[in-house]
């Protein structure tokens, strides 16, 4: 019943749209005029939610190409059932709202309503104290010395003993395989280790995926939908009714809710015992690092998923993409592997250490040239607490949306020159030159032109881990093996939550000719 209700809503807003759409392309140019700042053509009381309508399966390049066609690089979006939004690409702009004047622009009510019901009081949906106390909380998990440990206790284990005895078999025998997928997989373990301090081996590919891992997947995927639907009524009124996708997420996030709860159960009685149930301990995980501060379990619970949420995918999308690049630029990729074998020559126990790892500064290069090409996070929003005036004059109202846009910022020309769209990694080092990649020092690029991390005081707390994660896995791949991705067409970049590659990257994996040693 209620579902046909919903159909029928549906099927007005459609001939709703194209209505007025027709309406409106007789009188456009009568209509143009009514343009304020820089920004899509606009009408009066729906805004621009015609072009965005039209736009919709490709926000990231009409975004794009409206912020190039804009002197300051920053546009407004007016359009009916959205809060009026700044997108902006300019430096001074980003660093305004991300850092000078942090305290104007929380994400605010807008974004913690479409993640509320999965994320809950977790610090990636929280404003204010709540964000500060679990800022402060989680901050000891990604010091030098705990990631040292993470080197050794999680990323060797995974990547030796399942990573890269899996891609040997596939080498073997000369199937192709889904790189992303994989990486996803590898992402989830390490991440659940890291902040459940479990392990749910996704690697083993002979048993489904665990139910955790979908639901997750699943969640995300339908929150990030509500984001960009053109109208925010239709998922308010499919939640009330609790049909069509909002009952998949309420199915999904009460999955991962119940799944978490239980594993927080578990460990809480665990832990006690070994301590005769004195008090719970640190026990080289955020969730007993949560415990012993004496959080309840609900909230336990919404801080470990905002750390699951935030390191599930994201480090694989900015591999997966970087190892297709590194497919159309084979001089670059030649260039990873002499670097990782020459540090590997010169270190003490000839393996990849914490120390090994910080030398690699080319495949640094790379990893940052590919994530300015696609971000794993394409767009964030804050949202302005009081009025007030952007560096570039551009007026902001309270309650208005002001997303900066990486995916945008890396492809403005006036940041990047005219070679913007290639994928050159030298334009990170000091002093270019690939062979001398292992030599070359990194230039200090502002993280307000580059805020793939976000940047200022709600920077992203994993940047660290991300980069040794990363490097490791990436180096540890291209010393023994070529990625050959089986496709040659260009992929699609699908902007949800984090962002990924449509369909995946097929490829075929060969034993490299010359072997490394470790
Ligand atoms: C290439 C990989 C990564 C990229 C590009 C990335 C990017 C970002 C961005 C853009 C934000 C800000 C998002 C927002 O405020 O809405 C963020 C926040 C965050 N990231 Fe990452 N991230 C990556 C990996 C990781 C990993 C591996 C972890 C650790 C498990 C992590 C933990 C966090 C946390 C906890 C926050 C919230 C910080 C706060 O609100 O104070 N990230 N990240
Ligand atoms: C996208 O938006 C622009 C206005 O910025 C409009 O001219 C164009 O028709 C829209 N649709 C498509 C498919 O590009
Ligand atoms: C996730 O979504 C898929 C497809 O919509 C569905 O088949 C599956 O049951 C869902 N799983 C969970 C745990 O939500």
């Amino acid at each position: 019943m209620s579902a046909f209700l919903f159909l029928g809503f549906s099927v007005i807003l459609h001939a709703f749209l194209s209505l007025i759409h027709q309406c409106i392309s007789k009188k456009t140019p009568s209509y143009a005029s009514h343009r304020i700042s820089h920004g899509p053509p606009s009408h009066p009381i729906i805004g621009c939610l015609l072009s965005f309508y039209r736009n919709r399966s490709r926000l990231l390049d009409w975004y794009t190409d409206l912020l190039s066609q804009s002197p300051t690089q920053t546009i407004v979006i007016h359009r009916l059932g959205a809060c009026r939004t700044v997108v902006t690409a300019n430096p001074d702009n980003v660093e305004h709202v991300l850092k000078k004047n942090f305290h104007n622009y929380p994400k605010g009510v807008p974004f913690t309503c479409i993640l509320g019901d999965f994320l809950g009081c977790g610090i990636f949906n929280v404003d204010g104290p709540l964000w500060s106390t679990q800022r402060k909380l989680a901050s000891h998990e990604f010091s030098t010395h705990s990631l040292r440990d993470f080197v050794v206790r999680t990323l060797e284990a995974e990547v030796e003993n399942r990573l890269l005895p899996l891609l040997q078999d596939y080498a073997d025998t000369d199937r192709t395989l889904d790189l992303q997928d994989l990486l996803r997989r590898f992402a989830f373990d390490t991440v659940c280790q890291v902040s459940l301090g479990t392990d749910p081996d996704c690697l083993d590919l002979s048993r489904p995926l665990p139910p955790l891992v979908t639901a997750f997947e699943n969640a995300s995927r339908i929150c990030a939908m509500r984001g960009t639907s053109p109208v925010y009524l239709v998922w308010k009124m499919k939640r009330v009714l609790n049909i069509g996708s909002e009952n998949k997420l309420a199915e999904a996030v009460n999955l991962v809710h119940d799944d978490i709860l239980d594993i927080i159960r578990s460990r809480k009685k665990k832990l006690l015992q070994e301590n005769d149930d004195q008090q719970i301990k640190y026990d080289g995980d955020l969730l007993s690092r949560f415990l012993a501060a004496g959080h309840s379990e609900e909230m336990v619970r919404d801080m470990a998923i905002s750390f699951v949420m935030a390191g599930r995918d994201t480090t694989s999308a900015a591999m997966t993409w970087l190892f297709w690049l590194l497919a159309q630029n084979s001089n670059a990729e030649e260039a990873i592997v002499s670097e990782v074998d020459s540090i590997l020559d010169r270190s003490y126990n000839k393996c990849l250490d914490f120390k090994a790892l910080k030398e690699m500064r080319f495949l640094k290069a790379c990893l940052c040239e590919s994530m300015r090409l696609y971000p794993p996070v394409a767009w964030d929003s804050k949202h302005a607490a009081v009025d007030d005036v952007l560096p570039d004059g551009t007026l902001v109202k309270k309650g208005d949306r002001v997303t900066y846009f990486p995916y945008g910022m890396g492809r403005m020309k006036e940041l990047w020159g005219e070679d913007r769209l290639e994928f050159k990694p030298d334009r990170w080092l000091v002093e270019p030159g690939m062979d001398g990649g292992a030599e070359g020092k990194l230039r200090a690029v502002s993280p307000y032109k580059y805020p793939v991390f976000q940047a200022g005081p709600r920077v992203c707390l994993g940047k660290e881990m991300a980069f040794i994660q990363m490097k490791y896995v990436v180096a540890s791949i291209l010393q023994r093996f070529e990625i050959r991705p089986v496709l040659e067409n260009r992929p699609v970049f699908v902007p949800l939550l984090t962002a990924h590659m449509a369909g995946g990257l097929k490829v075929v994996v060969k034993k490299r000719k010359v072997l490394g040693s470790c």
